[in-house]
């Protein structure tokens, strides 16, 4: 009987103390990246790479916040702890992994040259001809044209935005003639009607992977534990089906 008690006196305690609590990580995301993450009509954090967070956290008994940042500043929020990862379409780069840890990879895109439908630009026409070229701001997308601009005497004027759709707007009432982007958000812009057409990939493929601070092992592994058993469930298919099918 006394074991009994000091069993149960245990357990209030545990409770007590919230032992039992779950934790709550907060995710920083990029507001209009579709079909990755994005903010959807109602104002409810959506997409393929929120799906995933919130199945994985469901799994491993957390919590988690999805918090919409500023793109081009989102590492930095790690690193000061405002944010305690990104998972949020965020390509693994040699800069950004000197800062942060990364996950292991968990998809992949190409980078692609995009402009109006029927608007007959090249590839070679893109790099030579000083067109106009929107960017995503801090992007490794701008690293790669940069320095092939210097490199191989590509001649284009860069145009920067703080998101994907705002570069699709300004292609569509020419203000650019094509963006230079990972390919998923056009194929999603495209998906849901937008007269965009992919003219050719460039560059290498892009491994999308979750920034975490570095002096954070334990969601580290946690995280990495989590995409592994998500690519091992059948869910994986059913969000591959749901977001990325464009
Ligand atoms: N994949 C590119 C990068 O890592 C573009 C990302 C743009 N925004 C986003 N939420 N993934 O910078």
């Amino acid at each position: 009987a006394t074991r009994v008690l000091i069993a149960a006196l245990g357990l209030v305690l545990l409770f007590g103390t919230g032992a039992f609590a779950q934790k709550t990580y907060v995710n920083g995301i990029d507001a209009n990246y579709p079909p990755f993450a994005y903010v959807d009509k109602n104002g409810e954090p959506a997409g393929f790479d929120v799906d995933s967070l919130n199945w994985i956290a469901k799994k491993l008994g957390f919590k988690v916040e999805h918090k919409p940042m500023e793109w081009s500043t989102i590492v930095q929020s790690v690193l000061s702890n405002k944010i305690d990862m990104v998972y949020s379409g965020m390509t693994i780069t040699p800069e950004r992994a000197a800062k942060v840890n990364f996950s292991d990879p968990y998809y992949s895109v190409a980078n692609v040259y995009a402009g109006k439908k029927g608007s007959g630009l090249t590839v070679d026409k893109i790099q030579h001809d000083k067109v106009r070229l929107g960017v995503q701001s801090g992007t490794p997308q701008v690293e790669w044209l940069k320095e092939h601009m210097g490199k191989e005497g590509w001649n284009f004027t860069l145009k920067f935005y703080d998101s994907a759709p705002l570069a699709f707007q300004d292609v569509m009432n020419g203000r650019i003639q094509a963006v230079a982007m990972d390919a998923a958000p056009v194929n999603d812009a495209i998906g849901r009607g937008l007269p965009l057409a992919v003219i050719d990939t460039f560059g290498e493929h892009e491994d999308f992977g979750v920034a975490i601070n570095k002096d954070n092992a334990e969601l580290l592994e946690l995280i990495n534990k989590g995409i592994k058993m998500l690519k091992a469930d059948p869910y994986w298919e059913v969000l591959k089906e749901k977001h990325l099918k464009g």
